[in-house]
């Protein structure tokens, strides 16, 4: 049987477990993975590095506005040994520094910029333009791909991101306390919903996944589960 192509939009909470899970799902169905997540990490790795958030967390707007047509975003083949695709600013594989806590501190602030936003977005849309793909976000089911015949938001508890963001910190070796992972947590959860520019927020025809109680294989039978009832309509 044939399914149809579709485009698949997954967006939750900050460490909802969300990013796991697509990148699993579109490894089962054969579909592209993308971690928009991660490419706005990517451009706060950038102003960082390039002196454009000031020790009291001020961001140079303007500048990094200005900046945006010049930097490359870019995903690496798939890592032989994990399945991950490695995030690259301007060519450099930045997949593990764009997972500290200094670009975590920063992201929420960076990612309100509506030229930020606008510049992402439509990267987005460009990678998503022949379907066949899982993109995982805050809106992705809002304002980057409305149309997308499947999503779905990933709603759990903050203790319960807090308990596994402090475990995948720890596992990689970066030092983390559980008390700072949780109020960064709470404090991205505030902005994100917030923030003027597509804030996070549930689509109206999203499917909702509270995954607090649920295993990941339940997960990953759940979203099986709709893929194959809205590819075999
Ligand atoms: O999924 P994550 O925690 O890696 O995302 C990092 C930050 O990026 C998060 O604080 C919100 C922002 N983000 C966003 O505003 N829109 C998206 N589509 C994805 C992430």
């Amino acid at each position: 049987m044939t399914r149809k192509k579709i485009t698949i939009a997954i967006d939750g909470y900050s460490s909802s477990g969300k990013s796991t899970m697509a990148r699993e799902l579109a490894r089962r169905i054969g579909y592209v993975y993308v971690d928009s997540g991660a490419m706005y990490r990517a451009v706060t790795l950038y102003a960082l590095r390039h002196g454009m958030i000031a020790p009291d967390g001020a961001i140079d707007s303007r500048g990094l506005a200005d900046a945006l047509p010049e930097i490359s975003i870019k995903f690496s083949a798939p890592d032989a040994a994990t399945g991950v695709c490695h995030t690259l600013l301007d060519g450099e594989d930045v997949e593990s520094e764009i997972r500290g806590m200094d670009v975590s501190n920063h992201v929420s602030p960076v990612s309100a910029i509506p030229e930020v936003r606008h510049r992402l977005t439509a990267l987005q849309q460009e990678l998503g333009e022949n379907k066949g793909i899982v993109m995982d976000g805050r809106d992705i089911g809002t304002t980057v791909f409305p149309r997308a015949e499947m999503k779905v938001f990933v709603d759990a508890s903050p203790e319960v991101r807090a308990g596994r963001r402090y475990k995948e910190l720890t596992e990689k070796g970066i030092k983390a306390d559980y008390a700072d992972v949780l109020k960064n947590i709470e404090q991205r959860d505030f902005t994100d919903r917030n923030r003027k520019e597509s804030p996070l927020r549930q689509a109206e025809d999203a499917h909702v996944l509270d995954n607090d109680h649920m295993t990941r294989d339940e997960q990953m039978q759940w979203l099986l589960n709709l893929y194959e009832s809205i590819t075999t309509k």
